[in-house]
């Protein structure tokens, strides 16, 4: 019988996180029982640490932090290691990483943190997979779902006006086409890692990328961020003001 994989998406996002979104492309590819689980607050630890018990393998999806784990992982991390010691656990590890600059190395640090985590705790270190400009693959699935959206209201106004429908579903494969080239790497690594779980065999460490050129992905990422910064930072907001600490954010003095 395969042993039951729990998947963890390690993002403090909500919504629309890179990592829940990879964690469900590479659920599909692993056989067996799964589980699946997010990981963004201290109350959500007791239900992965209680399915880690007959559990397998564990996949971290995780995005990259300051050049390492998110620091809302870290406790979990801690708590993680006690009880697999106290229980006596031997699971398999395998981590995906994402990270928002292009390249996918920019992820060997945490690959490390967590080898080292496993070497701590007890557990069989596995490898995984870094995968750089992580973002564009929320892009992507936002186009997309657009594409898609608008090849069906074309489809509707064609079959009322008259029209060629197919060449509507032509030109959709086509686009879909060319994103899933900027994402081959990362499918490719993906189905590659997929065969190591399933087998529960060492999967090595393996980085990747969106397949952009680096100078096209800098100047989109430019523009990107300027328009974000003027609808959530504002312009000039905050070059005078003086420091002042909200309620949640306390100086703490011993
Ligand atoms: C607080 C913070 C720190 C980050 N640090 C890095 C970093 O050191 N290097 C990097 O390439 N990307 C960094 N990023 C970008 C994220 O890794 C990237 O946006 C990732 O795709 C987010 O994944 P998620 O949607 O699953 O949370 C950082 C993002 C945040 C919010």
């Amino acid at each position: 019988m395969m042993e039951k994989t729990v998947l963890i998406n390690c993002s403090p996002k909500k919504r629309l996180s890179v990592s829940g979104f990879i964690m469900k492309c590479q659920g599909l590819m692993i056989r067996g029982q799964k589980e699946y689980f997010q990981l963004r607050t201290p109350a959500d630890r007791k239900p992965i640490l209680n399915a880690l018990k007959d559990a397998g393998k564990v996949v971290f999806v995780t995005p990259l932090y300051v050049d390492s784990v998110p620091s809302h992982v870290l406790p979990f991390m801690k708590e993680m290691e006690e009880f697999c010691i106290e229980n006596g656990l031997k699971l398999k590890v395998y981590v995906i990483a994402n990270n928002g600059f292009i390249e996918g190395k920019q992820n060997e640090p945490l690959m490390q943190a967590m080898e080292n985590f496993c070497a701590r705790a007890g557990l069989t270190w596995c490898g995984g997979i870094g995968i750089g400009g992580g973002v564009m693959l929320n892009v992507e699935r936002i186009m997309i779902a657009v594409m898609f959206g608008l090849m069906l209201l074309n489809m509707g106004l064609r079959a009322v006006q008259g029209g060629n429908v197919l060449e509507l579903v032509r030109s959709f494969g086509f686009s879909l086409l060319q994103l899933l080239v900027l994402c081959c790497g990362i499918i490719a690594y993906a189905l590659r890692l997929a065969v190591h779980i399933n087998k529960g065999t060492d999967a090595g460490k393996w980085y990747t990328r969106i397949m952009v050129p680096s100078f096209i992905f800098i100047l989109f990422a430019d523009i990107f961020f300027v328009i974000i910064s003027f609808f959530q930072g504002g312009i000039f907001r905050g070059w005078f003001s003086r420091f002042q600490p909200d309620a949640k954010c306390k100086i703490i003095t011993r």
